[in-house]
């Protein structure tokens, strides 16, 4: 590694304990799919739906650390001219993110060992998208390492962040606080993880980290490198909604369209925060600009713990709705003939969702087509094809309703499910990479 630009003790931490701990002989049995790096979703969020993903895509995953993301998105392009470049500061984490991709047969990545810092000078090129998960808030200077990210991206690309959430992570930092006095005489790592794993046990209920335990896992299930991530960071901050926009859009003019991991902006929403309570406050919050709602749901929930989003150049960069020629495709969850039963089931009147597995909550308002509609979606179809399949239905074939009726009665479900990413779009023109197939 040539450049000096880094924190020399998070260098050690990352070559001692490389993150997340990953046997790379686990790469035969799983794919672990990371949120944000869905082909389905970046084509959604940041390509308008129209990137082919087929034209020499290339993707740079910096601080890849074990190589989640690069995986992922290296499987998704296996069969493409896509690069993937993967860049991190520990050799030992790229060692391993390596011996995973020659487990499956991967060779469409590039391995860097370098600061992202360096990314300016490294020449690289430039990416159409630029993933970097948990990584700028354990710099000393975060704005430095966007602006190094923000170097290395085309015009038109994306980046793909992960920064940590400052309301959701309260109890982490009382602990950080704690563990710094308790280990303020321990020799080493491991006698600070033995300390930690001691207070861990030792702690009272009314500890602040242990009141909000549940909303993290890398303690229980990360082991060494988990505990030392989480607890005994010596480089590590978060930001509040309000600080990241006016860190990203503020200071960058970025487009950021926040999607948190498998709930995606239902997060962020507070009518889906309370749901399915219907509290009379509500009423004047849903007037407030989406920024404010969003900063109200992070601190009404304290549940968000990291905050994972796409920044682009421009709003136009989302599919848009109301498009005929945009293909509808379901993601994630439960299939369209699933979705017309259960709306038929309530007779399409609204009724609430109240998932606890994944977390999403909200009222669902189907319209007076939404069983019609969503039945005929299947992730091939465009708008235009779904909506002439509604309008031959029997029921329907009296009085037809026009693409624009259509569109109209669809919006709220539409909203609702993309709300919580379980609908996408892609635009006709490009035939679907991702192993979603949308
Ligand atoms: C918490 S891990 C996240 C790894 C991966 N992005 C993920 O989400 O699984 C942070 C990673 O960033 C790397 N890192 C920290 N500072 C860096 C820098 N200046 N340049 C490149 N990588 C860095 C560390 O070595 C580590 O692998």
């Amino acid at each position: 590694m040539k450049s000096d630009q880094y924190l020399p003790q998070v260098r050690a931490q990352y070559e001692e304990l490389p993150y997340p701990p990953r046997d790379p002989a686990d790469e035969k049995a799983r794919l672990v799919r990371t949120w944000l790096d869905d082909l389905a979703m970046l084509n959604h969020y940041c390509y308008a739906g129209r990137q082919s993903f087929r034209d020499r895509f290339r993707v740079l995953v910096a601080g890849g650390g074990t190589g989640d993301s690069t995986i992922f998105l290296a499987e998704q392009l296996r069969h493409t001219n896509a690069e993937i470049v993967h860049l991190d500061l520990s050799r030992a984490a790229i060692d391993i993110a390596r011996q995973r991709a020659n487990v499956v047969g991967l060779n469409n990545i590039t391995w860097v060992h370098e600061s992202l810092l360096a990314l300016p000078a490294l020449g690289l090129g430039q990416f159409d998208y630029v993933n970097c998960l948990g990584v700028l808030h354990h710099l000393d200077d975060p704005d430095q390492g966007l602006r190094a990210l923000l170097s290395a991206r085309k015009e038109d690309g994306a980046l793909g962040i992960m920064v940590y959430g400052k309301y959701g992570r309260s109890g982490v930092y009382q602990m950080q606080a704690l563990m710094r006095l308790i280990n303020q005489g321990a020799p080493d790592a491991t006698a600070m993880i033995r300390n930690t794993r001691d207070v861990l046990e030792a702690a009272p209920p009314t500890n602040w980290f242990k009141c909000g335990e549940e909303l993290f896992h890398d303690h229980k299930h990360g082991g060494d490198a988990g505990i030392y991530d989480l607890l005994l960071h010596t480089q590590d901050r978060a930001y509040t909604v309000d600080e990241l926009y006016d860190w990203f859009e503020g200071r960058h003019g970025l487009h950021l369209e926040l999607t948190y991991r498998g709930r995606g902006r239902s997060a962020y929403l507070p009518e889906m925060v309370v749901a399915p309570q219907q509290a009379a406050f509500l009423e004047s919050v849903r007037a407030l600009p989406l920024r404010q709602q969003y900063a109200i749901a992070e601190l009404l929930s304290g549940s968000v713990t990291m905050h994972t989003f796409f920044a682009t150049q421009s709003a136009a960069s989302r599919a848009p709705y109301g498009n005929a020629d945009y293909v509808p495709g379901f993601f994630n969850g439960p299939s369209g003939a699933q979705l017309a039963a259960l709306i038929r089931q309530h007779r399409s009147l609204p009724f609430m969702v109240d998932d606890p597995a994944t977390g999403i909550k909200g009222l669902l308002t189907p319209g007076k087509y939404g069983d019609f509609i969503v039945q005929h979606i299947d992730g091939r179809r465009d708008f235009g094809a779904v909506f002439a399949a509604v309008r031959a239905e029997p029921a329907l074939r009296a009085a037809p309703p026009d693409d624009a009726a259509l569109f109209r009665d669809f919006q709220a479900l539409f909203e609702f499910l993309t709300a919580i990413d379980r609908l996408l779009l892609r635009h006709r023109t490009v035939e679907p990479v991702s192993n979603s197939g949308i």
